[in-house]
């Protein structure tokens, strides 16, 4: 009898330091403390009521310009965030009102799931129908928009070049972009929740293809990689919202680190831990990156000559990116033993600090509503610059709503399958 204690001894202790390789940070490694995360989830509530407050039902907001509110059409990328903000809020507080404010938008955003015009569904639609799904019991409504979705999505993967399109139009053949690996999360769920395993074959072939095709040898990325469609070769590496073709976007690093992250998660498979450790490298210990580890727009910044036509505005931050990456890295966090991981948990902690200080964190009934300020949309177009983004409010809600899981005890991933 003593024998098999034993022998169950050993399997018990085997398999608990098995799981523990997937659930690293302790409570004790946590140095923001309860209040912190529940004062800067209850001041997002009430900001995000007094945003609602000045919309009407079908706007879908996105930004905050010279006093005025800018919506956009719900076939823009991000009309999924103001839902998944308000969700996630209501995750965290239990608060009814938040979950029909967001009930309201995805009527107006349901539609998007027969479009077939962008790579963005995962954005649009997951961000937003996803969490729906997973925080009610509407899960059969839901999963007809998801299905649908994933379905346009994947009318634009090709196997030549084994990539998802990011963009119709020219001047491009046939662009992708890394924040595509932003939509791949959604491709896995949706096949697991069919069984049909052609969404997530397509999220992995994109993935890999991205992989090869979309870095430099210090792992920072490029942000459009434009193929031949008839042979799959590459025919450029272009910057379409960065400083220039060969700098590195920070908002581009700052997706490419989330992207593979959740490609780990799905597929359990080494290289993309290896792959988003190597993003995570280049991004911390970039001699560019500012202290308060908020990146400039561009981590290349500091090269622009003075006659530059950027070069005004080349000293801006870009919140949204370190709300990205602060959020990518408590999940990364999870995957790292020791070291590495509190390294990644801290860097997380100092970016959630930072962008909830006054510098970052808009003042009550300021910024249009909006929780943070100071991000930029694009200054190669000149557009939302220096201004607060709905998808930066989105990905601080998530790390802050993933911080309180961890401080509760809880897993920091939620998915709707797992
Ligand atoms: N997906 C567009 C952006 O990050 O601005």
């Amino acid at each position: 009898m003593k024998k098999y204690n034993l022998i169950f001894g050993f399997i018990f202790i085997f398999l608990s330091a098995s799981f523990n390789m997937h659930a690293q940070t302790k409570k004790n490694d946590l140095t923001l403390s309860k209040t912190f995360i529940n004062q800067n989830l209850a001041d997002a509530t009430l900001q995000i009521k007094y945003l609602d407050s000045q919309l009407k039902p079908e706007d879908i907001p996105t930004t905050y310009k010279d006093g005025k509110h800018v919506n956009w059409e719900s076939s823009w990328w991000c009309s999924g965030f103001y839902p998944g903000t308000l969700l996630y809020l209501y995750e965290a507080s239990n608060d009814k009102a938040l979950l029909d404010m967001a009930k309201v938008k995805l009527k107006y955003l349901e539609k998007e799931k027969y479009n077939k015009g962008t790579h963005d569904l995962g954005f649009m639609l997951f961000c937003s129908f996803g969490n729906a799904w997973r925080l009610t019991d509407d899960s059969s409504a839901y999963k007809e928009v998801l299905t649908t979705g994933a379905e346009s999505l994947a009318s634009r993967f090709k196997p030549i070049p084994a990539t998802i399109r990011s963009w119709d139009g020219k001047p491009w053949n046939y662009p992708v972009i890394i924040d595509n690996m932003m939509n791949l999360e959604f491709l896995f769920q949706v096949s697991k929740i069919t069984g049909n395993p052609k969404y997530k074959h397509i999220a992995v072939t994109h993935a890999n293809t991205t992989t090869k095709n979309a870095f430099r040898p210090d792992f920072s990325s490029y942000h459009v990689v434009d193929y031949n469609a008839e042979d799959g070769t590459v025919i450029a590496k272009k910057t379409a919202q960065g400083a220039f073709d060969e700098s590195a976007w920070a908002r581009g690093q700052a997706w490419g680190l989330y992207g593979y992250t959740v490609m780990y998660r799905e597929t359990k498979d080494k290289k993309y831990l290896e792959q988003a450790k190597n993003i995570a490298s280049f991004y911390l210990n970039h001699p560019n990156l500012p202290e308060d580890l908020v990146p400039y727009w561009d981590f290349d910044q500091n090269k622009l000559a003075s006659d530059n036509k950027y070069y005004s505005k080349k000293d801006l931050r870009d919140a949204s990116a370190a709300a990205i990456a602060a959020s990518a890295l408590l999940e990364l966090a999870q995957y790292s033993k020791g070291k590495e991981g509190k390294s990644y948990l801290a860097k997380a902690e100092k970016m959630i600090q930072t962008l909830s200080s006054n510098e970052y964190k808009a003042a009550s009934k300021e910024n249009g509503g909006y929780i943070l300020q100071h991000s930029v949309g694009s200054i190669p177009h000149n557009t939302e610059i220096d201004v607060p983004l709905t998808y930066a409010d989105y990905y601080y809600v998530e790390a802050l709503v993933r911080y309180k899981r961890l401080l509760d005890g809880e897993k920091v991933i939620k998915s709707i399958i797992d």
